[in-house]
């Protein structure tokens, strides 16, 4: 039996093993679903099992573990590495979910009319990752696997993968490969396939500004001290100046410049901004002054607030001057800027700004590099082959805003290129509530690896 052939007598089991996959809650950041990221974890381990892997393993480490399979059929032969992440984002807020976030239902959307899968981690990462399982198990019943495979899928993506450097650099041998497949990523639609060439790195920082000792009346005190809250507000509101341009001293120093040409290529993407402000229901976009929308998300930093608190958010209202203001705030990176520098520029000018009415502290949470993979390797040319094949289109190149830090680790360390295969939309919902993974998009995915593995056997020559 064929590869499609394979995939087409088994699309119930295929979605439905995906489905039990979404049911299990594991959410890295939160602790209480602890022994759900394990159990994802063993449901990884017992997918490549059944898939015909010859090695499995559940590696631990300081965190969550990776579970690493492999398939040898011919050391003579090119392999492919898969990565992907078995973790999640928290559902929060629950009450915003049209369903439960682990409870999977299949609907249509305009997006997806053939029907999508609603559940948290269906597009990010698990339908994209377990693709990979199922492509693999497809290839290894109809005798069509034309290379060696490795798995490494790991548990602590949404938190920073603080445990994968670790295990990349203890395992090098083990991990060595002729190309890197990760399916995390999008493609601009199902009629513009495309592949990632881009990703933003991140520098994710968390401050404290302290005003009294502790939290007074506001109206003995309002007017006299400093109100955190309201001296916090006003700094990050300075961190940006009126043409969106960041204030940080030094921040641009390390930012690459792309040539005209380069600019132009990249807005050559079919984008239309007004169905982007419709489908986000709003009037006018908001950026950097001098840039597209396309050029402020993939090749120019950016820095914002993911959450601020403070005070009293209660029922009702309570007059309170309070002691401590919090926010929570990340900065997207493009080459050639380190996020441990940017960090500290960072740091710096919080606590240059801050008036002498408050304390700052400033805490770096987790960062990762940016990164740019070439768009002509073997590899991309493989992917390239692969989508023309199944979607009757050659995929064009794209540079995205949002991060996979380990990325530019296994171009440094392992050598590698990786390969951003990435199959969802970016209207999937992505950290929001009623994420969904297009139905479609699994099945076209599954065929599209499988021809991956094809084109990378003839074009690697081997
Ligand atoms: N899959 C995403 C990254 C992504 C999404 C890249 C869409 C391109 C398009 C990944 O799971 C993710 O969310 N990464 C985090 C990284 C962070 C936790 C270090 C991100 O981008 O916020
Ligand atoms: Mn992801
Ligand atoms: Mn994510």
């Amino acid at each position: 039996m064929s590869v499609a052939a394979f995939i087409a007598s088994n699309k119930d089991r295929f979605l439905n093993e995906l489905l039990d996959l979404l049911r299990i809650p594991s959410v890295s950041a939160d602790p209480k679903f602890k022994n759900d990221v394990f159990a994802a974890a063993q449901f990884v381990k017992e997918s490549l099992e059944k898939a015909g892997a010859d090695v499995t393993e559940i590696c631990e480490t300081a965190g969550y573990p990776i579970v690493y399979g492999e398939k040898i059929i011919d050391p003579a032969l090119p392999t492919v590495l898969v990565y992907g992440h078995y973790d999640v984002q928290p559902a929060d807020p629950y009450e915003l979910w049209d369903s439960p976030p682990f409870d999977p239902v299949i609907k249509k959307t305009s997006n997806h009319p053939e029907g999508a899968i609603f559940a948290r981690g269906s597009a990010d990462d698990k339908g994209q990752f377990y693709m990979h399982i199922k492509a693999f198990e497809a290839m290894m019943a109809s005798g069509e696997l034309a290379c060696n495979v490795k798995f490494m899928i790991e548990g602590e993506e949404e938190v920073g993968s603080d445990n994968l450097d670790k295990f990349v650099l203890a395992n090098k041998e083990r991990l060595k490969a002729d190309v890197i497949l990760i399916s995390d990523t999008h493609m601009i639609s199902m009629q513009d396939p495309s592949i990632t060439v881009g990703l933003r790195g991140m520098a994710y920082m968390e401050v404290e500004v302290t005003g009294s000792n502790r939290d007074l009346h506001s109206g003995t005190y309002g007017g006299a001290v400093a109100n955190p809250i309201n001296v916090l507000c006003k700094m990050i509101a300075s961190m940006k100046d009126e043409n969106e341009h960041i204030t940080i001293p030094g921040f641009y120093e390390k930012v690459q410049e792309l040539t005209e040409q380069q600019r132009q290529r990249l807005n050559e993407a079919p984008f239309d901004l007004n169905e982007y402000k419709g489908k986000l229901d709003i009037e006018d976009v908001h950026g950097e002054k001098g840039y597209t929308t396309i050029e402020r998300v993939g090749i120019r930093p950016t820095l914002d607030v993911n959450g601020i608190w403070g005070g009293y958010t209660g029922e009702g209202a309570k007059t309170v001057l309070p002691s401590k203001a919090y926010a929570k705030i990340s900065m997207r990176l493009v080459p050639d800027q380190d996020w441990h520098e940017i960090a500290q520029l960072f740091e710096a000018h919080f606590k240059a700004i801050a008036p002498k009415s408050v304390k700052v502290k400033v805490k770096a949470h987790h960062g990762g590099a940016p990164a740019v993979v070439s768009d002509s390797s073997v590899g991309y040319q493989a992917a390239e082959a692969a989508m023309e094949e199944t979607f009757g289109k050659r995929p064009i190149p794209t540079r995205e805003g949002g991060s996979i830090p380990i990325v530019a680790l296994f171009q440094k360390e392992l050598g590698s290129d990786p390969i951003l295969f990435g199959f969802g939309l970016d209207t999937d919902a992505l950290h929001s509530p009623n994420e969904h993974y297009g139905v479609k998009n699994y099945f076209i995915g599954i065929e599209t690896i499988a021809a991956f593995f094809r084109h990378f056997r003839s074009l690697s020559g081997k």
